[in-house]
């Protein structure tokens, strides 16, 4: 069976010569048992009409915000939501360009928008329009933001100019998309489990304007709540000041602030956790005093700010242990990146540790991306290239799901 059967994919068609190849794509989806929503754009339809692709999928092909007749409103948030993926192939210069700056000038671009599912982008165009330093600047924008780039062949062009910009013949998008969901965590392999996540900053307050921070955005934190609820966990998701918003019902979101409510939260959740995951990036000191008034600017000396440690959350969770519990923790280190990341594991009794490179552009802060090493207290290691986070989340899952089914067998 393929690993695309009972998937809702939403296949986005924009105005190139290679939306004929679009009707090859979507038989060959239809075949593989997806069910197929066609998103066409205004000047798609001038090389593909919508009668063709509605009668192989099935469903009237959506192209305008609303019917003209009926008044009736087509949803793009309903839509985005009902994905479990996007394809847009082919995908012109124009599109490109309209998805990498939120141009919502039509349904398609609104659909990627609102699409809370993995997208995939087929670029289809001539040579120099694909080799233009602002399609190229285009195309690594819809990268950083973690969509999949299905790269185009080099060959003979409608132009009849041979270079790169041929669109991807619709067996390797068919393959692109059967590997990704083929990666799925199997089933709902966390079904009954509960995971217990953070994620995020910690704010250290100062005074009743200032804190100490940091730029952590929370979006691997909570792209691990996210896939793991998908697998079937319950999950608690204690997070520091972001702005995100979890989704699935299956997350408890905590919203904390400080390292010491972040701690209070996580030590009453972890005695019926199965798996905890340390995704926060915590702040090691916080003000000793805080003042109950805005610390004024004086002529003189500039104040100072005594520190005082942070509980160390991980540790102290690796101290309250018990077998059967799972402890992940997170690495964030710029030397020495494998001894480092070895280290905090055994002092803070993990059970495994995930180290971001910071050497990779793309990881770590902020990024829709990231490339990771996990190591396991069981001495192995496996090493991952650079991903959206929510792969990244998923490997992650994958690689604890298996150590404890090791442990129990
Ligand atoms: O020691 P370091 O901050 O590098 O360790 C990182 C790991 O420990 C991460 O998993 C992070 O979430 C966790 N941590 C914590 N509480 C702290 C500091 C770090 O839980 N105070």
């Amino acid at each position: 069976m393929s690993p695309l059967s009972g998937r809702h994919i939403i296949l986005g068609i924009t105005g190139g010569i290679a939306a004929y190849k679009s009707v090859s794509l979507l038989r060959l989806l239809v075949k593989a048992g997806a069910e197929v929503q066609v998103v066409i754009t205004p000047s798609g339809k001038e090389f593909i009409t919508p009668v063709t692709l509605s009668a192989l999928s099935h469903r009237p092909v959506v192209s305008e915000f609303f019917t003209a007749n009926t008044g009736e409103w087509h949803s793009h948030v309903d839509l985005g939501l009902w994905a479990d993926a996007m394809v847009v192939a082919p995908a012109t210069a124009c599109s490109i360009a309209k998805m990498a700056h939120g141009v919502a000038d039509n349904m398609l671009i609104t659909t990627y928008l609102s699409a809370k599912a993995p997208v995939f982008v087929a670029p289809a165009m001539d040579l120099d329009m694909m080799a233009h330093p602002s399609t190229q600047a285009n195309i690594a924008l819809l990268r950083s933001y973690g969509n999949h780039i299905i790269e185009p062949a080099s060959g003979e062009l409608a132009s009849g100019l041979v270079g790169k910009g041929r669109m991807a013949e619709p067996e390797e998008i068919m393959a692109a998309l059967e590997l990704f969901f083929a990666q799925e965590i199997k089933g709902h392999a966390l079904r009954g489990k509960r995971v217990l996540i953070t994620a995020g900053p910690t704010y250290e307050r100062i005074d009743p304007v200032r804190f100490i921070g940091n730029f952590s955005s929370g979006k691997m934190g909570y792209a691990l709540a996210e896939e793991a609820a998908k697998a079937g966990a319950q999950v608690t998701l204690v997070s520091g000041p972001v702005s995100l918003r979890a989704n699935h019902p299956s997350i408890q979101v905590v919203a904390v602030e400080s390292a010491r409510q972040m701690l209070a939260a996580c030590q009453e959740a972890f005695p019926t956790t199965d798996i905890a995951i340390m995704c926060a990036a915590v702040a090691d000191y916080a003000p000793a005093e805080y003042a109950e008034r805005k610390i004024k600017r004086e002529a003189g000396e500039a104040p100072v700010i005594h520190l005082v440690k942070n509980p160390d959350i991980a540790a102290t969770l690796g101290a309250e242990k018990r077998p059967g519990q799972t402890l992940v923790g997170f690495a964030l280190e710029t030397d020495h990146e494998e001894t480092n990341a070895l280290d905090k594991m055994r002092r803070k009794h993990l059970d495994m540790i995930v180290m971001n490179s910071l050497q990779t552009p793309g990881a770590g802060f902020a990024t829709d991306t990231n490339q990771v090493t996990i190591y396991s207290a069981d001495g192995s290691t496996r090493q991952g290239e650079l991903k959206s986070k929510t792969e990244v989340a998923r490997d992650i899952l994958q690689a604890i799901i298996r150590e404890r089914e090791e442990a129990e067998a």
